[in-house]
This record gives structure tokens, sequence and C-alpha cells, in this order.
């Protein structure tokens, strides 16, 4: 009968230690919720422009291997009128656009995240100004 007891009191801690660790974990998840919704809505899509936001992401993510005398794919995006003929020949915004795992995806050594794609792409669907 004591057996019986001592058993019944350790089930009902084990109990509450699930109780705790799903509070603990559900907590987590609440806050990676909050992240990523803060994230998302810092992305600001209004006002995008040339200067201050597509040409630095093609200088970090781009030039690299498309600049010089010997460019990838003989393609030069080291200023506005190149990129404004490729993004006019489609193969900007389709390479940009190409899901993480397609060989041609592009960069193909980095990964945009999705506000710096966002960007690009609603740059691109106002015209690719020079702003
Ligand atoms: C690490 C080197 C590297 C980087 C960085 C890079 N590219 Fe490329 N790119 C290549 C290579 C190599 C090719 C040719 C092979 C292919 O078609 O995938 C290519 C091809 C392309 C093409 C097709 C050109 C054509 O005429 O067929 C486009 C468009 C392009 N890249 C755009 C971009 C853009 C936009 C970025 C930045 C967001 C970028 N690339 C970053 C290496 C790179």
């Amino acid at each position: 009968m004591k057996r019986l007891v001592n058993m019944r009191c350790s089930t009902s801690k084990k109990i509450y230690g699930v109780f705790f660790l799903f509070i603990v974990l559900n907590t987590g998840c609440h806050y990676d919720n909050a992240d990523r919704k803060y994230r998302q809505s810092e992305c600001d899509l209004t006002d995008v422009s040339w200067t201050s936001d597509v040409k630095p992401l093609v200088d970090q993510f781009c030039i690299g291997c498309h600049q010089g005398s010997s460019p990838a794919a003989g393609l030069v995006l080291d200023r506005y009128e190149v990129v404004k003929a490729s993004v006019m020949q489609g193969g900007f915004s389709i390479r940009v656009n190409k899901p993480i795992t397609d060989p041609l995806k592009m960069p193909p050594n980095a990964i945009l995240d999705s506000c710096a794609i966002d960007k690009i792409n609603m740059w691109i669907a106002n015209g690719a100004p020079k702003n």
C-alpha cells in the first residue's frame, strides 16, 4: 500500500514535469512567432529605391562575379544601365526568384533574405527606376 502511494506521487511529479516543459516550449513558440512577425513588418516596401535599396544588394551579392574583363556569363552588373538592361531582358528577375535549391539561382554562393528579394521585385514592378 505504501509503495502504491509512492508510485502515484512520482507519477504526478512526472506529469508536473511534462506540464512545465510544455509551458516552456509553448512560450518559446510564441516568442518565435512574435519575432518573425516583427521582422516581416520591418521590411518596408514603400519608396524602394535603386540607390538606397537595390544597388547595395547588387554590389554585395552580384558584382563579385559580374564585373571586370571576364564577367560570369559575359554579364556585367556594376552600374545602373547594365542592371536595367538585364531587368528588361528578364534574366535578372528570373534568376533572383529561383528556388534556393535551383542551381541557376542567383547569387549561387549566398542567400538573399526574403525582404531583399521583395525589395528587388518591388523595384522591378515599379519599372526599375534610377531613383
Ligand atoms: C559566385 C558568382 C556569382 C554571383 C555572386 C552571381 N552570379 Fe550570376 N552568374 C554566375 C555564373 C557562373 C553564371 C553563368 C551560369 C548560369 O547561367 O547559371 C551566372 C549567370 C547569371 C545570369 C544569366 C545571364 C545570361 O545571359 O544567361 C543572370 C541574369 C545573373 N547571373 C544574375 C545575377 C544576379 C542578379 C546576381 C546577384 C543577385 C548574381 N548573378 C550573382 C555567377 C554568379
